[in-house]
């Protein structure tokens, strides 16, 4: 889950980060979507109020930090129109428990935060979740985890007087697990003014793994773009 060390640089960053690729590749994975959509870790909405523009599906957003979901409110306070459209749940991927099932679900960039026992039990919770025939898309990057490498900085922005900058290292790197370590630090010239670190496990599954996984909670490939795996949900269940 979010740090609250995080928090404050988390828009800085993946706006112009993994975002602009997402708001290329996911609406036509979209089109035809007209009644619901679940987004599965929504973080401070930078996908949710783009979903909300390309469909016109009721969102339920769904993100269990809570300062995370801060943002998302924030974010959809300033669209007042959204505010009857998008559901925000509390609850992580596992808890969910909708009224009806959805047309559609979205993770994107949340696979990395789920442990793979977590993962295994999620995909069934998932079906259940999703109408016959329902569209599941998440990001993907194949080949493992990255190898340890030395701490390096990823990016900094410059917000009036200060700058904001984040580095990383991956420090442990085994089967699917790599732990890595984020310093976020915030300078005035060369004074530093903050600097807190927190440290982390990612997990990145190889695709044989991944597709043994949906295939067995009865999900079928479908077509994506690079960076995306969609799956249907198969009929052969209902
Ligand atoms: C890197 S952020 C991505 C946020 C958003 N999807 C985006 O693209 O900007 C990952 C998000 O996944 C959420 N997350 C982590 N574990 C989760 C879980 N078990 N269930 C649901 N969301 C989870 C985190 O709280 C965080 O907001």
């Amino acid at each position: 889950m979010t740090d609250f060390v995080s928090l404050p640089f988390y828009d800085l960053f993946h706006e112009n980060g993994h975002v602009p690729g997402i708001r290329e590749k996911l609406p036509s994975l979209l089109t035809g979507v007209r009644r619901s959509i679940l987004e599965i870790g929504a973080g401070s909405g930078l996908i949710t109020t783009s979903i909300a523009d390309w469909t016109p599906a009721e969102i339920f957003a769904l993100e269990p930090s809570a300062g995370m979901r801060g943002m998302l409110l924030s974010r959809l306070n300033a669209r007042p129109e959204l505010l009857k459209r998008v559901t925000v749940l509390p609850c992580d991927a596992l808890g969910v428990d909708l009224d009806e099932p959805v047309e559609a679900m979205v993770l994107i960039n949340v696979l990395y935060a789920l442990d793979p026992e977590y993962r295994r039990r999620l995909w069934p919770v998932l079906a259940t979740q999703l109408e016959p025939d329902g569209l599941l898309v998440f990001t993907w990057r194949d080949g493992g985890p990255p190898a340890p490498g030395p701490l390096e900085e990823l990016e900094s922005c410059q917000v009036g007087r200060h700058t904001y900058t984040v580095l990383s290292e991956i420090t442990e790197s085994d089967g699917e697990r790599c732990e890595a370590r984020y310093v976020y630090r915030v300078t005035e010239n060369d004074k530093v003014i903050s600097e807190e670190e927190i440290s982390g496990y990612a997990y990145r599954p190889v695709r044989d793994v991944i597709e043994a996984e949906l295939a067995g909670a009865g999900f079928v490939r479908a077509d994506a773009p690079d960076g995306l795996l969609a799956w249907r949900l198969g009929l052969q269940q209902f």
